[in-house]
């Protein structure tokens, strides 16, 4: 198939894959992602990657505005750390890690709604031409390609079973307990829509740039994710299957990549322009994008910090009930091996009202 131009591309090329010489199989289920000579290689992105490079380097030879950048110390270091779900794993307190690594996989399930959200004429609130750009693409393959990656698609298993399979394989097929998309769902019904932040946008277009910006600092925060599993689940002290568990994380790892760089980059394409308001008046794109990232950015480090201790430590005192001999004490050994951190200066300012739609997300 060839290229039309070199920043146009077809739906069918950007979800084209590279030729394979043998596909992923993950804990008996055939996924997405395969093998040849080099190595292992993404799913769709035999014209994804280069077309996402070809519009970057349109974008930094047109615009002064630099490609978006979430700073790697404004992510927090996964809770809990290794050292932390080593301890947990060691003393046959399972639950707790099953949870997570079962979370995880719900969580990049939901990434296939990517592909449900409204997107309004580019040409209706972007006052200068998107014509051969990223943005131009997202109905066009970009959003389809993402949703399929981390879903799942027809009978290839996506990120979500890759997830299953590493947990089943490093664990040895834990019981999964029941309950954790309802108590998702139910994390998620109490964390209210974030009031507007650009009330003179149009609805629909507020709320696809503030879901991109959401999805691209969850991506983003996601490295400790993967930094954190490759290594827990590498460790043969605690993962029966380390080098096929951690090299399966590498391989969504490396899936992630097209997902940060097609995200930063249209958003950094609007930055560069004019939004358009609902009454006709005009706002920096810049400005809009920086004021939907930073608060993306606070109530997802101010989520890490609060509420997810909270979770993992109430999880751990019911799971570690006739396992451990004091319950208590395990819970501040526990808590020593916490990974220190110090939030950056601007997300311990005076809490926001409402919460991030994305908060709590760590798949994707
Ligand atoms: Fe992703
Ligand atoms: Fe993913």
């Amino acid at each position: 198939m060839a290229q039309e131009s070199a920043l146009n591309f077809t739906y069918e090329q950007l979800l084209s894959n590279v030729k394979l010489d043998t596909p992923l199989i993950a804990g008996g289920v055939r996924c997405h992602g395969g093998f040849d000579a080099t190595g292992y290689r993404s799913p769709r992105t035999m014209w994804r990657v280069p077309a996402i490079e070809a519009w970057q380097k349109q974008h930094l030879a047109t615009s002064p505005v630099p490609l978006i950048e979430i700073a790697a110390d404004l992510v927090p270091p996964h809770l809990p750390s290794v050292a932390q779900a080593k301890l947990l794993l060691k003393a046959g307190v399972r639950e707790p890690i099953v949870r997570m690594l079962t979370e995880i996989a719900i969580v990049e399930g939901f990434g296939a709604t990517i592909r449900d959200l409204p997107v309004p004429p580019m040409a209706s609130f972007i006052r200068e031409s998107t014509a051969a750009t990223g943005l131009a693409h997202l109905t066009g393959g970009l959003f389809e390609a993402h949703a399929r990656d981390e879903a799942g698609w027809g009978d290839e298993g996506g990120h979500k079973q890759m997830w299953e399979a590493a947990r089943d394989i490093a664990l040895s097929n834990p019981d999964v307990p029941g309950d954790i998309l309802m108590m998702i769902m139910g994390r998620r019904s109490a964390q209210n829509r974030p009031p507007r932040l650009l009330p003179t946008l149009a609805e629909p277009v507020e709320r696809l740039l503030a879901f991109m910006v959401g999805v691209l600092a969850i991506e983003v925060f996601a490295r400790s994710t993967f930094v954190w599993a490759e290594e827990l689940l590498g460790d043969p002290e605690v993962s029966d299957s380390p080098a096929e568990a951690s090299r399966l994380i590498s391989y969504i790892r490396s899936d992630e990549s097209p997902h940060v760089e097609y995200l930063r980059t249209t958003l950094s394409e609007v930055a560069a322009r004019t939004l358009i308001a609902e009454d006709g008046s005009e706002i920096a794109g810049r400005e809009a994008v920086n004021a939907l990232l930073e608060r993306s950015l606070k109530m997802m480090i101010r989520q890490r910090i609060r509420e997810r201790r909270d979770q993992i430590r109430s999880s751990i005192r019911t799971a570690a009930q006739g396992k451990v001999a004091d319950v208590e004490e395990f819970v501040a050994r526990f808590d020593a091996l916490e990974t220190p951190w110090e939030p950056p200066a601007f997300a311990r300012l005076e809490p926001v009202s409402g919460a991030a739609g994305n908060s709590g997300q760590v798949g994707y």
